[in-house]
């Protein structure tokens, strides 16, 4: 990381937004920064009069640090706005999802046939028993179902928590149980580089120890012969139950601070936390986002290639898009299948005109080599995206020049699973972009430095990144625990909002994203905490005491480091392959650890405080930070003599 900061900080280059590009933008008069700021309730405001409400809010904001209520008395419902409205207003024939599965498989799904598609889901819902205010959990593979069943909860009242199809059965399970989800929604399994991803049999394990899950409704998608359990009762296909609803549901109208969703993520200590999203807010932040910073056309292709197991996918592949009427892609399976040209293949075939992925993608492409998007037509593509780790100067040139032909904006969106909605971006017809930077923040939107004692710092100033002033689409809350939400963002800096995330602002006022400043990692984009980690290893019989850190890696931004010190008499020569397994079989393929180094001891302050910046400097083969707080400056150099002997 270190390396990727430096370079940060010493790039100059600059990007001006093409001029043709301005010439259409949605936005490209830089004034609309000055006019959001004396009155920010009123900028989103405005948005969400852009929305249809069943009944008018009554008052914009009700903010009494730390909590926000949004369009307060205001009655709306989400699925209407993403569907039923744009039907009504003779959109009923665009296409709102494009549909591509790995095997290849197209699909074209319209607006109308969306509504038709996610009513009869709806009422496949209440048949089951789901009513107004219960919790859905979602668990299923990248396919258009994924999303019509996110739109049928919004439909009736119900709240989804989407789990990402890479986990576990355990951490599905811990997901379900904290929420008390009635009904799981899934698939006999998806498809992910030629291979089945097993989703249905990991339902079956998972549930076994799940009280409130009364029924499950499986998806046929690879309709392959595989093992899974059938529970006469609570197991209904989709197909038998859905396909025969009627395609009349009304939205059910809800008010503005109902709860839309919750969606798990990683914090500082091992146990994730429920992030909670209302209806209102949530929906105008991230219609209003999406409309300025993706520049959406009627006649754009639109793809995001995130999975809807990550809030990525909930407010830009689902209801950002949506609320705006676009024309969305999904595509279900991996990047290099069956070539390492998919994604050029898929821009060229569909036309793709706006694509939005992550820094870790991009560098996997950088390594794979330029033939791939060479070989392909990418000129229907007009504008760039990149989201979920600090992008390094190299990745954003490579993508502009590569993917973009050196005609197309990029736009580095920095945001959070807590934010809901992108906060600091550039704006394409607007912002001179520099490549490492996420610009500012979004109109009326107040982000700012502070240093370690919790001052503002003005200028260049490099520091802790908060947020000061309430935003519609942010998090209302922590799922069952409601003191943690004021522990873990509002009290580290009384009555601001702490990012986790350090920043750098330069001598023009742009901010430049360091990565995290705590204990959660960003591995390939995705979010872990070092905790998590930890306590999955020390679940396993053969292991006494373990210590993880994010090491730098040249495409995952970050790769898993484990130190493990093992019980008496449990060494033997597969000790490091079963450990990592067992990490992946805990918590899901994307958190095991790349390394796995057995140790002797850990190093430690006297206090008995692991102190990890001095085994990241051992895994990254750095010079030894301070060492002269530690009880046994020995047992670093130690380490350090093992550890490159066994990197050699
Ligand atoms: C963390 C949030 C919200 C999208 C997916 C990740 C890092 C996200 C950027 C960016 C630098 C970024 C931050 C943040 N992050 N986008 N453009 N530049 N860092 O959501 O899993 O909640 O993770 O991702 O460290 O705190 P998430």
């Amino acid at each position: 990381m270190s390396e990727t900061i430096d370079s940060l900080l010493h790039e100059k280059r600059h990007f001006a937004p093409p001029p043709n590009f301005v010439a259409q933008a949605n936005v490209s008069d830089p004034s609309i920064y000055e006019a959001a700021e004396p009155d920010y309730e009123g900028f989103w405001a405005n948005w969400a009069a852009k929305l249809d409400w069943f009944e008018p809010w009554s008052q914009v904001l009700d903010w009494q640090p730390p909590y926000a209520k949004w369009f307060l008395g205001g009655k709306i419902n989400a699925c209407h706005n993403c569907v039923d409205r744009h039907v009504s207003a003779g959109l009923g024939g665009k296409t709102a999802i494009l549909f591509e599965g790995e095997p290849g498989d197209v699909r074209a799904i319209t607006y109308a046939e969306l509504q038709a598609q996610v009513s009869k889901t709806a009422n496949a819902l209440k048949a089951l028993g789901v009513k107004k205010g219960d919790i859905v959990c979602i668990y299923m593979p990248m396919v258009a179902e994924l999303a019509i069943a996110m739109l049928a909860c919004a439909r009736i009242g119900a709240a989804h928590s989407v789990v990402f199809g890479g986990f576990s059965a355990e951490a599905l399970r811990e997901r379900i149980n904290d929420g008390g989800a009635v009904a799981v929604i899934t698939a006999d399994g998806g498809w992910r580089r030629g291979k089945i991803v097993e989703l249905k049999k990991t339902v079956d394990e998972a549930i076994q120890d799940c009280p409130s899950v009364k029924k499950v409704l499986i998806l046929k998608r690879t309709n392959q012969p595989q093992d899974y359990s059938w529970v006469e009762g609570r197991d209904c296909w989709w197909s038998d139950i859905v396909d025969n609803q009627s395609e009349d549901c009304p939205c059910e109208p809800m008010d503005s601070e109902d709860l839309l969703f919750t969606l798990y993520t990683s914090g500082s200590t091992g146990k994730p936390k429920g992030i909670i999203h209302t209806t209102g807010g949530y929906l105008t932040g991230t219609f209003a986002t999406f409309q300025w910073v993706f520049d959406i056309k009627p006649n754009d292709i639109y793809w995001c290639t995130a999975d809807c197991g990550w809030i990525t996918g909930h407010s830009y592949v689902v209801y950002g898009p949506l609320a705006n009427g676009a024309t969305v892609l999904m595509y279900e399976g991996a990047p290099d299948t069956p070539d390492k040209d998919r994604f050029w293949r898929i821009v060229e075939n569909h036309k793709v005109t706006i694509l939005y992925t992550a820094p870790t993608a991009i560098r996997a492409f950088m390594k794979w080599g330029d033939e791939y998007p060479a070989q392909c037509d990418l000129s229907s593509l007009r504008l760039l995206g990149s989201v979920g780790e600090p992008i390094n100067p190299e990745a954003w040139v490579w993508y502009w020049q590569h993917i973009g032909g050196g005609h197309c904006p990029v736009v580095d969106t920095w945001w959070q699973t807590e934010t809901g909605s992108i906060l600091i971006t550039p704006l394409p017809g607007i912002t001179v972009c520099k490549p490492g930077s996420a610009s500012r923040p979004f109109p009326g939107v107040r982000a700012e430095v502070y240093s370690e004692d919790g001052r503002a710092l003005e200028g260049a100033h490099g520091g802790y990144l908060v947020l000061t002033r309430p935003w519609p689409a942010m998090l209302r809350g922590i799922f069952n625990d409601p003191d943690r939400y004021v522990q873990q963002y509002w009290s580290r800096f009384p009555g601001v909002y702490f990012t986790g995330d350090g920043v750098k602002r330069d001598e023009n006022g742009d901010l430049w994203l360091l990565g995290r400043v705590d204990d959660v990692m960003n591995v390939a984009g995705h979010r872990i905490s070092t905790m998590e980690v930890e306590s999955a290893l020390v679940d396993h019989p053969a292991v006494a005491e373990a210590a993880v850190i994010g090491k730098a890696h040249d495409v995952k931004g970050q790769a898993i480091s484990a130190f493990v010190l093992l019980r008496a008499g449990h060494e033997h020569d597969n000790i490091v392959s079963e450990l990592k397994e067992h990490v992946a079989k805990v918590i899901g393929a994307i958190a095991r650890p790349d390394d796995v180094f057995i140790c002797g001891d850990l190093p430690k302050t006297r206090s008995g405080k692991i102190m990890r910046r001095l085994l990241r400097d051992v895994a990254e083969g750095r010079a030894l930070g301070d060492t002269t707080t530690l009880a046994d400056p020995g047992v670093v150099s130690s380490l350090r003599n093992q550890y490159e002997h066994l990197e050699a």
